[in-house]
C-alpha cells in the first residue's frame, strides 16, 4: 500500500503528473492537493480504471491529504514567463515550499519529499533548512527533481548527433546531468567519450551544452507567457517518482540511476564527491542510489567520464551554485 500526495496537483505539471501516477501499478492511494480545483481533478482521474484510489482535497485539508503519505511530490508554485530566470521565482516559491514541507513533516514524517518547484537550487535548501529547524530533517528523504535535464540531455544529444544514426531511445545511458537545475549550473556529462569526441569533432559540443542548460527557455518563449515546461516535466517527474516507487516495492530500477539535487553531508559518497570536486558545496545534483525509496548513496562513477570541457563547465557551475544555495538557507534563517 503506497500513498503518493501531489501538492500543487491542479497546475500545469500537477495534472499530467497525477494522471501518470494514477497509471502506476505501485500507487494504491493518490491524494491531490492544491489551493484550487484539486477535488475536480481527482474526480476526473478517479474514473480511470486503474487500481489507485484518487482523492482530492480542498485548501484547508492539507493534513488529510498528507496523512501517512510515503511520497510527497511538490510542483506547487508559480512558473516562469518570458524573460524570467528560475531565480526570479524565488520570492514566491520559497515561502510556498517552506509551508508545504512543514506540513509534510507534521503529517507524513516518513515521506520522501520530491521538490519540483523552482528554483530547485534554492527551494531544496529551503526545504532542508526548514526541516532542520523542526528537528525533522532526514537527508536521504529530500530530493530536488532534476530529471527533466536528463530527458532533455538525451533528446538533444540525439538531435545533435543525428537522430537517424543515434535514436533518442539509444541515448538513455549515454549522458547524465549533474550540478544544479538552472542555466550554467546544469552540467551534462557524456558517459561515452566517443560521443563527446563526435560532438567536439562536429563543433557541436558548446551548442549542445548550451541547449541542455537553457532548453527550458525554448518552452517558456514558445508558450508566450502561459508558463514553462509542464508535459515534459510531468513525464520527467513521473520517471523519478517511479524509481522511488520501484525501490519502495523492492523492484529493480529500469533505467540508469537518475540524478537528484540532494544535501551531500548527510549521504554516503557526499564527502567523497566534495573532495573529488574540491568544493565545500553542501548541495549538488548527481546520480543517486536508492534503498527502500530513500537516497542512500551518491554515485561518483560519472567523475571517471569527465573530459576537460566538462571540468570547465563544472567549475562555472560550482561558482554559481553556492549563491543559489545560500539564498535558500538565508530565507529560512531570516524567519527565526
Ligand atoms: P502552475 O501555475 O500551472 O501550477 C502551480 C500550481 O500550484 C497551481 O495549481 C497553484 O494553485 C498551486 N499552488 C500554488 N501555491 C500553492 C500552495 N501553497 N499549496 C498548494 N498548491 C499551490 O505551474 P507549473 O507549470 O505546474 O509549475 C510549477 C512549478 O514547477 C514552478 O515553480 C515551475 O518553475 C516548476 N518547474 C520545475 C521544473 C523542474 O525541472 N524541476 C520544470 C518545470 C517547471
Amino acid at each position: 500500500m503506497t500513498k503518493v500526495t501531489v501538492l500543487g496537483a491542479a497546475g500545469g505539471i500537477g495534472q499530467p503528473l497525477s494522471l501518470l501516477l494514477k497509471m502506476s501499478p505501485y500507487v494504491s492511494t493518490l491524494a491531490l492537493y492544491d489551493l484550487r480545483l484539486a477535488p475536480g481533478v481527482a474526480r476526473d482521474l478517479s474514473h480511470i480504471n486503474t487500481n489507485a484510489t484518487c482523492v482530492g482535497f480542498d485548501k484547508d485539508a492539507i493534513g488529510e491529504a498528507l496523512d501517512g503519505a510515503h511520497i510527497v511530490v511538490i510542483p506547487a508554485g508559480v512558473p516562469r514567463k518570458p524573460g524570467m530566470t528560475r531565480d526570479d521565482l524565488f520570492k514566491i516559491n520559497a515561502g510556498i515550499v517552506a509551508n508545504l514541507v512543514r506540513a509534510a513533516a507534521q503529517h507524513a514524517p516518513r515521506a520522501r519529499i520530491l521538490v519540483i518547484s523552482n528554483p530547485v537550487n534554492s527551494t531544496v535548501p529551503v526545504a532542508c533548512e526548514t526541516l532542520k529547524k523542526m528537528g525533522a530533517f532526514q537527508p536521504g528523504k529530500v530530493m530536488g527533481v532534476t530529471t527533466l535535464d536528463v530527458v532533455r540531455a538525451q533528446t538533444f544529444l540525439s538531435d545533435s548527433l543525428g537522430a537517424d544514426s543515434y535514436s533518442r531511445e539509444s541515448m538513455k545511458r549515454a549522458v547524465t546531468v549533474v550540478g544544479g537545475h538552472s542555466g550554467a549550473t546544469i552540467v551534462p556529462v557524456l558517459l561515452d567519450p566517443k560521443l563527446r569526441s563526435k560532438l567536439v569533432g562536429r563543433r557541436r559540443y558548446d551548442s549542445y551544452v548550451h541547449r541542455v542548460q537553457f532548453g527550458g527557455d525554448e518552452v517558456v518563449e514558445a508558450k508566450q507567457g502561459a508558463g514553462s515546461a509542464t508535459l515534459s516535466m510531468a513525464l520527467a517527474g513521473y520517471h523519478f517518482a517511479d524509481q522511488i516507487l520501484r525501490s519502495i516495492h523492492l523492484e529493480k530500477p529500469d533505467v540508469a540511476p537518475l540524478p537528484a539535487f540532494v544535501y551531500l553531508p548527510g549521504i554516503e559518497g557526499g564527502a567523497e564527491l566534495q573532495k573529488k570536486l574540491n568544493t565545500k558545496t553542501e548541495y549538488f545534483a548527481a546520480p543517486v542510489e536508492l534503498r527502500r525509496g530513500d537516497v542512500v548513496r551518491i554515485d561518483t562513477k560519472w567523475l571517471d567520464s569527465l573530459g576537460d570541457l566538462e571540468r570547465k563547465t563544472l567549475q562555472v557551475c560550482l561558482g554559481e551554485l553556492d549563491g543559489n544555495i545560500q539564498k535558500g538557507r538565508r530565507f529560512v534563517q531570516s524567519k527565526l
